[in-house]
C-alpha cells in the first residue's frame, strides 16, 4: 500500500516493543487494553499525507487519543488505556473524513487512504470559525468596532462557526443581536446597526466559499500542525452530558481532573488512569433558577441556580469554587464528599478565584467590580470595591442591587439591549504575585490592578492593549496577560513597568482570541487558548517559539488551562452553548505536547523508528 517492507518491519518491531510486552509476542486483541495503532495516512495515488489527525476512540462515554501523522505520513499512537471496540476517524482539511465503525486493531498496523475533498462548500466549511469570522472582521471599517466586536460577541461561543453563520435576512439580524444584547453582549447603537448588513455579506456562501477556498489545492492549505508539534498526544474525556458546559477544569494533587458544570450546577470529576468518572451536585439551598439575578432571559443555556464557574485547590486539598448566578463560594472536601457554601456579603458575580500561601480565598467579583477574599481560618469574608473609570459608572455599580430588583421585575436588560449601554469594568482574571501582591485585571476598562493584601492600597495601570482577561506570572515573577480582543499576549514586569507585546499567530493574522493562558513554571513556558481557532498554543519567550495544536473537535472554544505533575496541558471545550461544538458533545481535554516522546527526552522507541525514515 505504497510503503516500503522496510517501513513494515520497522513498524512491525516498534509495535511490540512500544505495547510493552516483555517477550515481544502479545499482539493486544480487541478487548485488551493498551493496542497502539500505527501505520500510514496516504492520499489516493498512495502519497504520503502529513499533518492529518488520527482519532482513535471508546464508545459511550468516550474517550479519543489524537495522533498527526509524520512528513512520512506515518503515525502512531500511544498504548491505548481503553479496550476495543474502536471508532477511528482520519482528517486532515481539504480531504474527506474517513470513519471507521468497530475497528479491529488487527496486527496493529492501519493504512488508510484520503480521498480528496472536492466540494468548495465541504472545504470551507471545514476551516476553524475564526477564518469565516475573520471576513466579518475585514468588513468593519473602525478600529474601535472591530475590537467591540470581538469582546463583546466572542466570549460566550466562537463567531463564524456553523451555528453563527448561519443565513439570516437583516430583520432576522437585528433581532437576533437584541437576543445576543439580553444574553449579555453590550454592543453599541451603532455597532449594533451595522451589523446584520455585515454579517450577510461575510457569510453569503456565493463569496465567502470561493475566497475561502482559492488556494485548496495548495498542499499547506488550512491550519495544517507544524512538523514540530507532531509528536503530540491529544486526548479527550466526555465529562457530565451534552448540554454540559465545564466552565473551567482544574488539576487537582490526587491526578483527578475536576470540572464545573456551569448549567448544571455540578461538580464532576475525572480519574484520566482509570477512566472513572463521578459527579456531585452543588447544594442550591434556596435560590431560584437563574440565582440571584433570577431568570432574567429564558435562555435555553441558563437552567442552574448556582453557576459553579471556576475552582482551586486549598492547602488541605480541598476545592474552592465561585458559584458565580449564586453569588456564594463553595468549599467541596474531596474526602468526606461533602459541601459548605459560603455567601457573599456584597457584590455579584464571583468569578475567578486564587488561593494565597496562608489559605485565603481570592477572588474577582466580576458583575459589580469588587475584589473578594475569605479567610477559611477565621471565617473573615470582605468584598473589596475596585476603582470605578468614572463617576457615572461608580454611581451605576453602586446602583447594582437596585438595577438587578428592576430586571428581574421589568427586563431591563431587553431595554439595555436596545440602547447604548454602560459598559462597567469587569474584574476578571486574578493571580498571586511571588511577593504575595493580588494582580488582577478590568476587562472592560483595559488595565490591570494590583492590591497589596497587608495594606489594602489599590492601584490601577492601564493596559497599552485592549481587555485583559485571565493573567499568570511565571517562575520570575513576571505577569503574563492574553488581550482577548487584540489577539496578542503580553508580559508585564510589576518591577520597571514595562510592557512587552507579542501578536499570536494565528492566520488569518488579528482573528484570534486568547480567552486564558497559563505559564507552566518549570520551563516557563506559556500556553494560550486559540479560543476563535480550535487550538492550543504555546510560546517560548527565551526563543520567542510559537507552536500551534490544532484540536481535534470543530468549535473547541476553549475558557482556561491547567497543568497535571508531568507537564500535559488540560483545558475542556466549553461552548455557551454547548450544542455548538461539533457532535454536539463537550469534552474535556489534555495534550501531551511529548506524547510521542520518551520522557528522558530521547523519542521513545517506536517514535525514533517512524521518524526516522
Ligand atoms: C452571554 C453569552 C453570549 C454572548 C455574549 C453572545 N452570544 Fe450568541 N448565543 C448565546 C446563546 C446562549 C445562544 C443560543 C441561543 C439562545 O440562547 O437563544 C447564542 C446563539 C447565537 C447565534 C445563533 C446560533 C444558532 O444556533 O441559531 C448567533 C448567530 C449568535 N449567537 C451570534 C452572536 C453575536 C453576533 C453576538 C454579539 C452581538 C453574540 N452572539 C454574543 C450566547 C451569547
Amino acid at each position: 500500500m505504497g510503503r516500503s517492507p522496510f517501513v513494515g518491519v520497522a513498524l512491525a518491531l516498534g509495535f511490540t516493543l512500544g505495547a510493552g510486552s516483555a517477550s515481544g509476542d502479545a499482539v493486544p486483541k480487541a478487548a485488551e487494553v493498551g493496542a497502539i495503532f500505527s501505520g500510514h495516512v496516504l492520499d489516493a495515488e498512495g502519497a504520503p499525507l502529513p499533518g492529518a489527525m488520527v482519532s482513535v476512540a471508546s464508545p459511550e462515554p468516550v474517550h479519543r487519543v489524537t495522533v498527526y501523522s509524520n512528513e512520512d505520513g506515518s503515525y502512531r499512537t500511544p498504548a491505548l488505556s481503553f479496550p476495543g471496540p474502536f471508532e477511528l476517524r482520519v482528517r486532515r482539511i481539504g480531504w474527506k473524513d474517513l470513519t471507521v465503525t468497530s475497528l479491529d486493531p488487527g496486527n496493529g498496523f492501519q493504512d488508510f487512504r484520503l480521498a480528496r475533498e472536492t466540494d468548495p462548500a465541504a472545504v470551507a466549511a471545514q476551516l476553524p470559525a475564526n477564518y469565516w469570522m475573520n471576513r466579518v472582521l475585514d468588513r468593519l471599517d473602525e478600529p474601535r468596532h472591530r475590537e467591540e466586536f470581538l469582546r463583546q460577541c466572542g466570549y460566550c461561543h466562537q463567531q463564524g462557526n456553523l451555528h453563527t453563520r448561519s443565513a439570516r435576512d437583516a430583520e432576522e439580524w437585528s433581532k437576533l443581536i437584541l437576543l445576543m444584547g439580553r444574553r449579555g453582549a453590550m454592543i453599541s447603537a451603532d455597532l449594533r446597526a451595522r451589523l446584520p448588513d455585515v454579517f450577510i455579506e461575510a457569510y453569503d456562501p456565493a463569496t465567502a466559499v470561493p475566497e475561502l477556498t482559492a488556494d485548496m489545492n495548495h498542499p499547506d492549505f488550512g491550519p495544517v500542525p507544524q512538523i514540530e508539534v507532531r509528536h503530540a498526544v491529544i486526548e479527550e474525556w466526555d465529562l457530565g452530558g451534552p448540554g454540559s458546559m465545564q466552565h473551567d477544569v482544574m488539576v487537582h494533587p490526587s491526578g483527578h481532573l475536576y470540572g464545573v458544570d456551569m448549567p448544571f450546577d455540578k461538580l464532576h470529576r475525572l480519574d484520566p488512569a482509570t477512566g472513572e468518572r463521578k459527579s456531585w451536585d452543588i447544594p442550591p439551598g434556596d435560590l431560584p433558577i437563574g440565582g440571584v439575578f433570577g431568570r432574567r432571559n429564558d435562555s435555553p443555556a441558563s437552567i442552574s441556580r448556582s453557576g459553579p464557574h471556576s475552582l482551586q485547590t486549598g492547602p488541605q486539598g480541598e476545592i474552592w469554587i465561585t458559584l458565580a448566578t449564586g453569588n456564594r463560594l463553595a468549599r467541596f472536601d474531596p474526602k468526606t464528599e461533602e459541601f459548605q457554601i459560603i455567601e457573599l456579603d456584597s457584590g455579584f458575580y464571583p468569578h475567578t478565584l486564587r488561593i494565597d500561601d496562608r489559605g485565603r480565598v481570592w477572588y474577582t467579583i466580576s458583575a459589580s467590580n469588587h475584589l473578594g477574599v475569605y479567610d477559611p481560618a477565621s471565617g473573615n469574608h470582605r468584598q473589596i470595591r475596585l476603582p470605578a473609570r468614572d463617576f457615572k459608572q461608580a454611581m451605576i455599580l453602586r446602583a447594582m442591587p437596585f438595577l438587578m430588583w428592576l430586571n428581574r421585575n421589568f427586563d431591563l436588560q431587553g431595554m439595555v439591549a436596545k440602547g447604548d449601554p454602560v459598559i462597567v469594568p469587569i474584574p476578571y482574571g486574578i493571580d498571586i504575585a511571588p511577593d504575595g501582591i493580588i494582580w488582577f485585571s478590568q476587562l472592560n476598562e483595559h488595565r490591570i490592578g494590583r492590591m497589596d493584601p497587608d495594606t489594602g492600597e489599590i492601584e490601577m495601570i492601564d493596559t497599552p492593549f485592549p481587555a485583559p482577561r485571565r493573567l499568570r506570572f511565571d517562575s520570575k515573577g513576571l505577569l503574563w496577560i492574553p488581550s482577548f480582543s487584540g489577539g496578542r499576549i503580553a508580559r508585564f514586569d510589576p518591577e520597571t513597568r514595562a510592557f512587552e507585546e507579542w501578536e499570536l499567530p494565528t492566520e488569518p493574522r488579528g482573528s484570534e482570541t486568547p480567552y486564558a493562558l497559563h505559564v507552566d513554571r518549570n520551563t516557563d513556558t506559556v500556553w494560550i487558548c486559540g479560543t476563535a481557532s480550535d487550538t492550543l498554543i504555546s510560546f517560548e519567550p527565551e526563543a520567542e517559539r510559537w507552536r500551534i495544536y490544532p484540536l481535534p473537535t470543530r468549535v473547541t472554544f476553549t475558557r482556561e488551562i491547567d497543568f497535571d505533575d508531568q507537564g500535559r496541558i488540560w483545558t475542556s471545550n466549553s461552548n455557551g452553548p454547548s450544542w455548538q461544538i461539533e457532535g454536539g458533545m463537550p469534552r474535556v481535554l489534555r495534550l501531551d505536547p511529548q506524547g510521542l516522546v520518551a520522557r528522558d527526552g530521547r523519542l521513545g522507541e517506536l517514535g525514533q523508528l517512524v521518524s526516522g525514515l
